[in-house]
C-alpha cells in the first residue's frame, strides 16, 4: 500500500498574510498524515514562518532548491538552508523552471542527489511538452527524464523520491489529461523505475499526476492505480478546494 499525496504548488502567489491564512484555515483540518501525506508547497520567503505555524499533518516543501551547498549563486538557495527552516519536501524540476530558468535534466539530476543527501524528500517533475505530445515523443521524453533524473541515487534512496507526471499541455489549462492516459503514463514510469531498480523499488515508489486537477476532476484521477496522488496548482490556492481533495484523494486511496 502505498501513502496518497495531496501536494500544493502555489507557485508565485500570496504575500505572507494570505499564506498565513491559509494554514491557520486548513490546519485542523486536513485528514491525519497517518493515512495521507499533505504538502503545502510555499514560496522561498514564506517558509520558515510557515514551517512554524505547520499543524501535525501538514508539511511545507520548497519549489526549488540550488544543488550546491553553498557558493557565490546570487539569489539561490542551498540545500542546507532549506534544511535550517525546517522544510522537509523539496518540487525538483517543475516545468516552469525548466522552461523560464532554463534547468537542464542534469541539474534536475544533481538537484535530486543533493535533496537526498540532505534528508529532503524530492518531488521531482516530468512531462512533455504540447509538441513532444502530438508528436507521440511522451514515451521517450519520459524515459530519457526518469533515467537522468536517477543517475546515481542508490537503491536504497529511489523509494524516496517522489515523482510527478506534468503534462505540460495540461498545466494551468483548466483540462486535466483524461484520466486513463495519466494512468497509463504514471504506470509507464513505474515500469522505468522497475528496469532502473526493482520491482519492489516500483512497487514503492509514488507518483502523482499533475496539470489542472481541481475538486471535479479529483475522484476519477484518483481512482486510477498507478497515480498515488496530485500535485495541484490554481486549485490548491483555495483552502476549501485544497481540503476537499485531500479527502477525496484518502477516499479514493482507501477503497
Ligand atoms: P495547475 O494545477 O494550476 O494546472 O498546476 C499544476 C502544476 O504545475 C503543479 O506543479
Amino acid at each position: 500500500m502505498r501513502k496518497p499525496i495531496l501536494a500544493a504548488n502555489w507557485k508565485m502567489f500570496k504575500t505572507r498574510d494570505e499564506a498565513l491564512d491559509f494554514i491557520y484555515e486548513v490546519n485542523g483540518n486536513v485528514p491525519s498524515k497517518d493515512l495521507i501525506d499533505t504538502i503545502v508547497c510555499a514560496p522561498a520567503i514564506h517558509l520558515r514562518t510557515l514551517v512554524k505555524r505547520q499543524g501535525e499533518n501538514l508539511r511545507i516543501g520548497a519549489q526549488n532548491m540550488h544543488y550546491a551547498d553553498e557558493g557565490a549563486y546570487t539569489g539561490e538557495i542551498s540545500p542546507n538552508m532549506l534544511v535550517s527552516t525546517g522544510v522537509t519536501y523539496v518540487i525538483i524540476g517543475h516545468n516552469e523552471r525548466r522552461r523560464y530558468n532554463n534547468e537542464s535534466e542534469q541539474d534536475v539530476n544533481l538537484k535530486l542527489l543533493a535533496a537526498l543527501s540532505h534528508g529532503i524528500t524530492p518531488i521531482v517533475c516530468l512531462g512533455e511538452t504540447q509538441e513532444q505530445y502530438e508528436h507521440a515523443d511522451t514515451d521517450y521524453i519520459l524515459r530519457e527524464q526518469v533515467k537522468t533524473a536517477f543517475r546515481g541515487v542508490k537503491s536504497v534512496d529511489a523509494s524516496r523520491v517522489i515523482l510527478a507526471y506534468e503534462p505540460i499541455w495540461a498545466v494551468g489549462t483548466g483540462i486535466s489529461a483524461p484520466s486513463e492516459l495519466a494512468d497509463q503514463k504514471c504506470g509507464l514510469v513505474r515500469r522505468i523505475i522497475r528496469q532502473l531498480y526493482n520491482q519492489e523499488i516500483a512497487s514503492e515508489i509514488r507518483i502523482l499526476y499533475g496539470g489542472s486537477v481541481n475538486p471535479d476532476n479529483c475522484e476519477e484521477l484518483m481512482s486510477k492505480e498507478n497515480i498515488d496522488g496530485a500535485l495541484v496548482g490554481g486549485a490548491a490556492l483555495y483552502p476549501d478546494k485544497f481540503l476537499k481533495m485531500c479527502d477525496i484523494c484518502l477516499k479514493c486511496k482507501s477503497r
